[in-house]
């Protein structure tokens, strides 16, 4: 027999279009988690409803997060790639985890009090109870690994309490879950306007999506702020410009590297030089992505079967830690 590997369960909410940031900072590290251990890849459609009530566009987004991921290298035949709401054993689950888990505790979640400060029109009890859906997500593989970002480091703190909380009421089910990374530094994607980090919502231009037409990743990244150089050797660089240079570590070759880190010390770089090599590195890179996420939304048969394979892996999964939960709990009259 296989000796038992451990169980990765991340989800993905299926708002907006993939950046450079998500690609190196979490696809990338699932790619690789998916040759090692059992992973669950979920699509967070119903935590999307806590937010996006408006439905209109969701079919779209949900093929557009899997097809993103798939032309990115996660693979449906080694990781289970599903969407949520097609595993109606999670919101069984969400119900149980419901009772153990109080009031006081989910209006203190930073993401609550930042979600009630954003949509004060729409303070649903979804949205209070956004950090138990995501545990029961989670506890629902007996995922012990969790490859996220600080940002959710608070709910599964939580989702460790309501396991905590379950195994000590009814009988030890689940494992703790907690937070799992490659390298303990996140890779950051930064920002091309010198703001921080690239991200989904905040200024379009400074983020390069896997999308992007190449003009228009040319157009972003020529508009990157930069200075008239160094004048004397081997200055410190300024943030906006170690920025580029970080992009350049991601896309582009060695010898391209080291020739703008000499022409930097010896103080005769050429920023426009550097950007336009950077930009064509950049079309190079995400260019053959963007086309492979076209052919696949263009493949509506292959999306469901992705989507088909997904729901029975998780399924088999699901039903066997529901059976233990429901025995445990006292729901076996018969
Ligand atoms: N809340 C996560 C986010 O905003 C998405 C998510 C839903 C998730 N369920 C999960 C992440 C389970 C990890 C595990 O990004």
């Amino acid at each position: 027999m296989e000796a038992m590997k451990p169980i990765v369960m991340s989800g993905i909410r299926p708002t907006g279009f993939l950046h450079l940031g998500n690609y190196f900072g979490a696809i990338r590290n699932y790619v690789r988690m998916q040759e090692e251990f059992e992973c669950y890849f979920m699509v967070a459609d119903l935590h999307s409803l806590t937010t996006h009530p408006d439905t209109k566009e969701l079919k779209a987004n949900v093929h557009r997060v899997l097809a993103e991921n798939i032309a990115c290298g996660l693979d449906p035949d080694k990781a289970a790639f599903y969407c949520q709401s097609h595993i109606y054993e999670t919101s069984e689950l969400y119900l149980y985890l419901n009772m153990l888990a109080y009031m006081g505790e989910l209006e203190k979640t930073t993401t609550f009090k930042d979600k009630v400060r954003m949509q004060p029109q729409n303070v649903n009890a979804g949205l209070l109870t956004y950090p138990v859906l995501q545990a029961a997500d989670i506890i629902l593989h007996r995922a012990s690994l969790v490859p996220v970002g600080k940002d959710q480091e608070q709910h599964l703190e939580m989702a460790r309490t309501y396991v905590n909380r379950f195994n000590h009421r009814y009988g030890e089910v689940f494992p703790e879950p907690k937070a799992f990374n490659y390298s303990q530094e996140l890779v950051k994607v930064p920002a091309l306007d010198g703001s921080g980090k690239m991200s989904k919502s905040e200024n379009q231009m400074a983020t390069i999506y896997l999308a992007d037409s190449d003009d228009m990743i040319r157009k972003k990244i020529m508009k990157a702020k930069t200075d008239s150089g160094p004048l004397e050797p081997n200055t410190p660089k300024p943030d906006y410009i170690e920025n580029i240079f970080l992009l350049m570590k991601l896309v582009s070759s060695a010898d391209v590297i080291e020739k703008f880190e000499a022409d930097y010390n010896g103080c005769n770089i050429r920023y426009g030089d550097m950007k336009k090599q950077l930009g064509e590195d950049m079309v190079n890179f995400v260019s053959p992505i963007r086309n492979k996420v076209d052919s696949i939304l263009n493949n509506e048969i292959y999306l469901k079967e992705v989507m088909q394979k997904g729901e029975e892996k998780a399924r088999k999964s699901a039903k066997g830690t529901m059976e233990l939960v429901r025995q445990a709990i006292g729901l076996n009259y018969y």
